[in-house]
Parts: C-alpha cells; structure tokens; sequence
C-alpha cells in the first residue's frame, strides 16, 4: 500500500509535470539553484519563485528535500514528543516543513502556514490536502504574524535569510520571546556561513537559555523524482546538510 507521503509525492509529480515537461522544470532548476547559492542577494521579493518552471522546480524538487530534512531533523530532536498546538509554519513556501512536523505526531496537530508569496499560500493548502492535515494559510508579511505561546509550536525553515539584517534581528527577539511565553520554536538554515552571518551569536544565546543549537549530514532516501531531477541538472543533493535552533520550554 502507498504511504501519505508516498501518494502526495504521486500527486505533486502529477500536479507539476502536467503542463511543463522534464526539460523544462530541469532547465528552471538550474537556474533556481544558482539563483539560491550565488545570488542571494535577489531574494527579498519572491523573484525566485517567478514563473511556471521555477515555481514547479521549487515544489517538485525543494519540497520534497525540505520534507525529509525537517523530518529527519524532527526525529533526532524529539521534537514530536510532546503534544504541540497549533503548529505556525513561517515563510511556509509550499507547505513542507510544518507538514513533515505535524506528520511525526500521532495525532498530527492543527497548522497554520504563513507567507507572503500568494503562490506559496495556495500551493502550501494544496499540500495540506494531498496529507490530510488540518490547517489554514494566512497571507502576510512574517515580520506582521503575532506569534503563539505556551503550548504551540513555530517553524521557519529557510525563511529568515530571505528577511533584511533588521528583518531578522527583530524576529530573532520575537522568537526568543515566543519561546519564554512557552512556544516551542525550530529554525532551520542552509549550513553555508554568510546567509545568516549572526548564527554564532544567536546559536550561543538559544544554548545559554538551555536550547540547542545543531549542525546536520542527513541521507535519507530520495524519491525517484528528487533523483531523476537532480541528475538531469547536475545537483548532488546527498547528503543534505542544514543547521537548526531548538528553543522552548524543557526539551523533551
Ligand atoms: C526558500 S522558501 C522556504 C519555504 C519552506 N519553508 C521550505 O522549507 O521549503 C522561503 C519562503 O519564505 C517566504 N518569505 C520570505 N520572506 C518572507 C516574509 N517577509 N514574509 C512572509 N514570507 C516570506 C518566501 O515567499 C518563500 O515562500
């Protein structure tokens, strides 16, 4: 039998490839690809996600890596070990990432994914559907979404490099008071050292307030699609790398 995850991977090939073909969501991988390691200097803005091939080459390839990093990530932490509710999804993208915690879950809690980008928003609530999680988009600007508290979870998973220097200052001081009010709170960055050059910094801070701070080399198994695109560009995605901060009350 299909697992959720096995039929939503089905679907989302299905969904992408249905009006592009392989050349094409290739040829706009490569160029979404140089466009997130050499010119992050263009990415306030959503210009990545620009067009069919590149909004295709984000869902069917990003996606599914986001997925199973975050999972992966989730797992290690035991994060899922304790009851969550709800789940805000920061900089949601296509849904991923809150999907990929929620999933861990026995009862997978409420979501709520949150972007700018309208794309985002639909294709996140198209994610939503395909694994049956109960949650709702909101359109904003993270930088304007109140964040929760005691009792609730926030992930922002390759969101905060997006955001200027200030951007981010003032949202690393609204995460770290989420986590004081009791919000449990998981950021999740590219490994490589200049995209949030104050890492160090705020890495020491979330450990000193008892968080973790971790760098990861996860290889967990690549569907047939992620594989077949990451060949016909020339992309080694194995292993996938990613540093994250886990704050929150007690970890469990
Ligand atoms: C690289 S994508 C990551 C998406 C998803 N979290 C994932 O892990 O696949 C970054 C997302 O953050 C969104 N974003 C960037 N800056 C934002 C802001 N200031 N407010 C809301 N969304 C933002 C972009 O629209 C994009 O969907």
């Amino acid at each position: 039998m299909t697992s959720p995850v096995g039929a939503w991977l089905g679907q989302l090939e299905a969904r992408h490839l249905a009006d592009l073909r392989f050349a094409d969501v290739t040829r706009s991988l490569r160029a979404l690809s140089s466009a997130y390691v050499e010119r992050r200097d263009r990415l306030p803005g959503g210009a990545p996600l620009q067009g069919a091939g590149k909004r295709a080459a984000f869902a069917l390839y990003y996606g599914p890596l986001h997925f199973l990093l975050i999972r992966d990530i989730v797992r290690a932490l035991g994060a899922a070990g304790r009851e969550v509710r709800p789940i805000v999804d920061l900089g949601c993208g296509t849904g991923v990432a809150g999907a990929a915690w929620a999933l861990e879950f026995p009862r997978p809690p409420r979501l709520v994914g949150v972007d700018r980008h309208p794309w985002a928003i639909a294709e996140a609530a198209w994610t939503y559907r395909a694994l049956a999680l109960h949650a709702h988009t909101v359109r904003n600007d993270v930088a304007r979404h109140r964040l929760p508290g005691a009792g609730a979870a926030v992930i922002a998973a390759y969101c905060l490099n997006e955001l200027d220097p200030a951007g981010r200052a003032a949202m690393r001081a609204r995460l770290a008071g989420a986590a004081r009010r009791g919000a449990r709170i998981l950021v999740v960055e590219p490994i490589a050292g200049p995209v949030v050059p104050e890492w160090k910094d705020w890495a020491a801070d979330v450990v000193r307030a008892g968080g973790r701070a971790d760098d990861w080399r996860v290889s967990p198994d690549l569907p047939d699609i992620v594989r077949r695109l990451a060949r016909a560009a020339g992309l080694h995605p194995h292993p996938l790398t990613a540093r994250s901060l886990w704050m929150g009350p007690a970890q469990s």
